[in-house]
């Protein structure tokens, strides 16, 4: 088998075959990790990872979050485990919903992620893809005054915020992200901590800009989203079951696209922890002194 990375045509993004993640060699991780760092997004398809498979393919990344207390893969699904279907106004679903939504995972949290998988399990008919969208080329494509203007604010992230925006009243303690904590206040330019490449931290989870009025910060933001997430920049995933993508949070935003909940969709998460160094929100790593 010879390991083959092909470019999408986005910015960001390749497809890998010829590789068996479930038994992947010491040469072939060196491979995919400097693949990682510089296309961001890297898609294996028909790769049917078992959990354990999965959680180890996660680990070669970093330690694993635990997003549901003592599991390290956890399903995103509108299907339950005895088959019925989630109803549309239900936790579970109102959170599925709120992913359609341009973000990074865990910027909520006092710790950001710095990877995340997803394989896919049971797919439907239609719709359901995950994009991405590469927030290095959308930093270096912004005019030199947005860039000046941005360099030195930053935004807090919060869940309760970015579901409140769908109508979604979240609840101390109902699932992962919904905590007690101070919303992390994180910097809108990010520098990539193994790169070095600068690029917009922002998404659904951002609000509140010190400085400036919350209208003035919603709109700033929404701009920087709404600029950054365009072609070339984006790149688009139809999920087929045993496909696995792991991507690099650091540096990307991802949402899901809708498809019709009347079928299910099956997808199974891990989810790797930033470093200390350079995902601990700089208030969080104030007070953890
Ligand atoms: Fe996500």
């Amino acid at each position: 088998m010879t390991l083959t990375i092909t470019q999408t045509g986005a910015t960001l993004g390749a497809i890998v075959t010829g590789v068996d993640l479930a038994n992947l060699n010491d040469a072939s991780w060196v491979d995919i990790e400097r693949a990682f760092l510089a296309y961001a997004v890297l898609i294996f398809p028909s790769q049917n990872l078992s959990e354990a498979e999965q959680i180890r393919f996660g680990s070669r990344f970093g330690r694993i979050e635990q997003l549901v207390a003592d599991r390290e893969i956890v399903p995103i699904s509108n299907q339950r485990a005895d088959g019925t279907l989630l109803k549309d106004d239900e936790h579970g679903m109102q959170l599925m919903r709120g992913n359609e939504g341009w973000h990074t995972d865990s910027s909520y949290m006092p710790l950001a992620a710095k990877a995340s998988i997803l394989s896919a399990h049971v797919v439907p008919a239609a719709g359901g893809q995950t994009e991405w969208a590469d927030m290095r080329a959308a930093y270096d494509a912004l005019d030199e005054v947005t860039k000046a203007r941005i360099a030195e604010l930053s935004a807090y992230h919060s869940l309760y915020y970015s579901q409140g925006r769908i109508g979604h009243q979240g609840v101390v303690g109902s699932s992962y992200g919904f905590h007690t904590d101070d919303p992390p206040l994180r910097p809108l330019v990010k520098v990539h901590p193994v790169t070095g490449r600068k690029s917009l931290f922002i998404g659904r989870h951002a609000y509140g800009i010190p400085g400036l009025a919350l209208e003035e910060s919603e709109k700033l933001l929404e701009g920087l989203v709404r600029f950054a997430c365009q072609a070339p920049r984006t790149y688009s995933h139809a999920w087929q079951p045993g496909d696995v993508v792991v991507w690099d949070n650091r540096c990307v935003l991802h949402r899901a696209r809708p498809f019709d909940h009347g079928e299910p969709r099956v997808m199974k998460h891990t989810r790797v922890a930033g470093e200390r160094a350079s995902e601990l929100a700089v208030r969080s790593r104030r007070i953890a002194q």
